[in-house]
């Protein structure tokens, strides 16, 4: 089969990479890809992320399967549009997206179906929200309804915060339109998990646990970002914890789902918080995430594009993924002043040397200029390794990265740390 990825970035250059090695794949396409992605796929100029765009992608390119990075178009309903004019497609519709796209009708849903989360009201006056944040004392949590690609969200750790949060939300100062309403929610306490399931509505495939290092320094300090690594093993939670997680979120989810006539097919992303009382989630993602991606698909065995294929076809029949025995680390390295402003089109070298036997440097934000690889994005590259246990893969990642240089290259030196320390999994 012909297989079209969707999107630009790191997780896109995973998916690629990762599909290409299906012996059911004939060939694999991306728009509109980027420089790393250009070596491991035909990149194909994608004029706008709109249907008509793709569809004259696929037919030109006679796609047998698309398959959607980024939650943008599945939110917009890229996926309806496609399934109407018979294209297979693995991916949410439009109103099973919804759980991405509006934070406020993700939480409402969860409260519909019992799924633990974190209390919450919904607010569109900072009056108001200024008087359940007093109500409520310490730390609180604002959050953005609408899409904000990671920057609707503040913890705000006193009343002063939250306050200030409220404001520049509501008055459209921090995201827009997107926070025209907020979701107001208790902080909770505890570690987070990013678990991520591949279903067609009713069978389900949990993949493997991850976590993904948001702060952009060391020792999860300093801002926020797009996300700055990713490690994937299997002792970050127990077998009883996955199996909770499955039985009070990951099933009356789908089930939810079902019942509202919304049935979901694609990539499930459960946003959790190991809290005493047990797993609650953040928020949903209808889509995989970045790097947790890189790190995932690195050490998944199992063939993608057999399991995306019966996804698209509403049939899963794989009936579990298997993984390669140890770890994977994801290091996204970055361009200098990252996550604030930086500069682009910086010369990138040491790659070869950088790709040994279990590493491969995915490629989030590079390209092609005159036969040299440059720079495009705030995060460039994810080197990813895999080794027999979690300390070997991330020394792996480590050595690959020294390998490589840019002007202004940075990169977070702990990814995996937590799971190095950690003496048994979460439970
Ligand atoms: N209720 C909460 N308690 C504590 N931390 C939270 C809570 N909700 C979100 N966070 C923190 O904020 C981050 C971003 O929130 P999230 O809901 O994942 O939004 P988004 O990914 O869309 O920015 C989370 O990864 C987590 O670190
Ligand atoms: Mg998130």
């Amino acid at each position: 089969m012909r297989a079209l990825v969707i999107g630009g970035g790191g997780r896109e250059h995973a998916l690629v990479w990762k599909l290409a090695q299906s012996s059911l794949v004939e060939r694999v396409f991306c728009a509109p890809g980027n420089g790393g992605i250009s070596r491991d796929a035909v990149c194909l100029p994608l004029r706008e992320m709109s249907t008509t765009s793709v569809l004259q992608l696929v037919r030109e390119n006679q796609i047998d399967l698309v398959v959607v990075g980024p939650e943008a178009p599945l939110v917009a309903g890229l996926v309806d549009d496609l399934q109407s004019q018979g294209v297979l497609v693995a991916g949410p519709a439009k109103a099973a997206a919804q759980l991405e796209g509006s934070k406020i009708h993700a939480k409402q849903f969860m409260q519909r179906h019992g799924i633990p989360t974190a209390e919450f009201v919904v607010c569109s006056d900072p009056h108001t929200a200024q008087q359940y944040a007093n109500r409520w004392g310490g730390p609180a949590v604002v959050k953005a309804d609408g899409l904000a690609a990671g920057k609707g969200v503040v913890v705000a750790s006193n009343r002063a915060e939250t306050e200030a949060a409220l404001n520049s939300v509501l008055s459209g100062e921090l995201v827009g339109a997107a926070g025209m309403q907020v979701v107001l929610e208790q902080c909770l306490i505890g570690e987070e998990v990013s678990f991520l399931v591949l279903t067609d509505g009713d069978s389900v495939l949990p993949m493997a646990p991850t976590q993904d290092h948001k702060r952009v320094g060391d020792g999860d300090t300093g801002s926020n970002t797009g996300g700055m690594g990713a490690y994937c093993n299997d002792s970050i939670i127990s077998g009883t914890l996955t199996q909770r997680v499955m039985k009070q979120i990951v099933h009356p989810t789908l089930a939810g789902l079902r019942a509202e006539g919304t049935p979901f097919r694609g990539v499930l992303y459960c946003g959790l918080m190991i809290t005493a009382e047990g797993p609650k989630v953040l928020e949903y993602n209808v889509r995989f995430g970045d790097p947790e991606t890189q790190a995932l698909l690195y050490r998944l065995d199992t063939d993608l594009a057999q399991v995306l294929h019966e996804i698209a076809l509403g049939k899963l029949i794989t009936p579990s993924l298997s993984w390669k025995p140890g770890a994977s680390v994801c290091v996204v390295a970055c361009a200098g002043g990252y996550p604030g402003s930086y500069a682009t089109g910086k010369l990138i070298t040491g790659l070869d040397a950088a790709e040994t036997a279990g590493v491969k440097v995915f490629h989030s934000g590079t390209a092609m200029d005159k036969g040299r690889l440059v720079t495009t994005g705030g995060r460039v590259l994810g080197i990813t390794a895999s080794g027999a246990d979690l300390a070997t893969a991330a020394r792996a990642a480590y050595s690959a990265a020294e390998k490589i240089q840019f002007d202004g290259m940075h990169y977070r030196t702990d990814i995996g740390k937590k799971g190095l320390e950690r003496r048994r999994p979460l439970d």
